[in-house]
């Protein structure tokens, strides 16, 4: 077919591109669905290391699949050195998604099997990409702070180690967890923009580290990965509850968005805002103060009636508590975009490994709405 016959769907909203059998949202029921298992069962129960297998495997692993997949990662953890001295050329002020995306584009030329692209190769691949993404975002951290860096602790989960890497503390088992969960919550959502961009360059057979930093770099802004970002700054400009309420009035009354509100799925409560709603107050509670979670309490409840008032479905997203959550565990703001790819990294993979398993090139059409019918003029003819 040459002319496109159905009508513009902007976003692509509601377009179904693929079948897949990673994840399922039900946007209307709020319901989230990993290969089979609800988020919440998961969110409880399961580790993030477990849900990387699920993710990319289609089943959970049995006992001893998982001790050898966790141990596989924790082989995997550390960076070649060419890769290490490429950060430390970074300005210290460079905007940490932007040292990820070009770290983790050149982890592709350190690659110890570059050439190799069987599924076993990709496999193997999928594992230390996983693994090195972590210690990427605690690596770019420490050097812009110019802070040594640590060898990653055998002893510790793929979270622990994470905050280990970057705190240079052993975290409590609170915050390990609850880490965890973070990374269970953020490992896979469907066909986001992150996702779909990964799937497609993957769709044009270019290499893993070509998918993924495609990924990184859509999940970088305002309108995805980053609001997590966006949430802890409008909450520290507030600065206190008693200031609440006339900002939001104030925002929206400007026709402006309350960052991590609103979904283009979810028309109810995004099922993960549930865990981290509850995370943000554990942890604000631990550590002292449930300040930051108080201020997000009001700005939902606030946001919430007043959407109710104009008739609009709009609810928390995942965004909008991970940021007080990862705020109190003592987490730079400017992190939590790249800890959200520490994550979502596995369900890029997992759509990746899809994708080469039954390709199709993506490509739409466009509905072209410029001018036709043009006479080309020499260039000094032109008005
Ligand atoms: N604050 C205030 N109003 C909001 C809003 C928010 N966070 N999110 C959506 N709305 C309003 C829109 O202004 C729009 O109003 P209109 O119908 O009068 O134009 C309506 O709700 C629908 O919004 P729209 O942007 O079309 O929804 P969408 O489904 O296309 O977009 C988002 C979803 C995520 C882009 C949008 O909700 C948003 O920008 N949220 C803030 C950023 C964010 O948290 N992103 C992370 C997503 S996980």
């Amino acid at each position: 077919m040459t002319t496109p016959t159905t009508t513009t769907h902007e976003g692509l909203r509601d377009i179904v591109a693929s079948p897949s059998r990673i994840c399922f949202i039900d946007g209307d029921k709020g319901i989230l669905v990993y290969s089979g298992y609800n988020i919440h069962d998961l969110a409880e129960n399961s580790t993030f290391e477990e849900t990387v297998f699920l993710l990319w495997n289609g089943r959970l692993p049995r006992r001893e699949e998982l001790e050898s997949f966790s141990a596989e990662l924790r082989a995997c953890r550390q960076l070649p050195g060419g890769v290490i001295s490429l950060i430390r050329t970074f300005p210290r002020d460079i905007i940490p998604m932007d040292a990820l995306r070009t770290a983790f584009s050149a982890l592709s030329a350190y690659d110890p099997e570059r050439e190799e692209t069987s599924a076993e190769a990709n496999r193997r691949r999928a594992v230390r990409m996983t693994a090195q993404c972590a210690t990427l975002v605690a690596a770019i951290d420490r050097i812009r702070n110019g802070n040594e860096l640590l060898e990653s602790r055998a002893d510790l989960s793929h979270a622990a180690n994470f905050l280990y890497l970057l705190t240079g503390k052993v975290p409590t088992s609170i915050e390990a967890r609850a880490m965890d969960i973070a990374l269970i919550l953020h490992a896979d959502h469907e066909f986001n923009a992150s996702t779909f961009a990964a799937r497609v360059t993957a769709g044009t057979l270019a290499d893993m580290y070509a998918a993924i930093t495609s990924a990184i770099a859509a999940l970088s802004g305002p309108l995805h990965g980053g609001a997590n970002e966006a949430v802890m700054k409008m909450l520290l400009e507030i600065g206190s509850i008693e200031n609440v309420e006339s900002y939001v009035e104030k925002k929206l009354g400007a026709g402006g968005k309350i960052m991590g509100i609103g979904h283009a799925v979810y028309r109810t409560e995004d099922p993960r805002a549930t865990h981290l709603r509850r995370m943000s107050e554990e942890v604000g509670k631990v550590k002292g103060s449930t300040r930051w979670f108080d201020m997000s309490k009001r700005i939902e409840e606030l946001v919430i009636a007043e959407m109710n008032r104009r008739n609009k479905a709009i609810r928390a997203n995942v965004d909008f508590y991970s940021a007080s959550t990862y705020y109190m565990m003592g987490i730079p703001v400017d992190l939590y975009t790249p800890i959200f790819a520490v994550s979502r990294v596995s369900g890029w993979i997992g759509h990746v490994l899809e994708q080469y398993h039954n390709n199709k090139l993506i490509r739409p059409r466009s509905e072209y709405v410029g001018p036709s019918d043009l006479k080309w003029a020499p260039v000094d003819q032109r008005s």
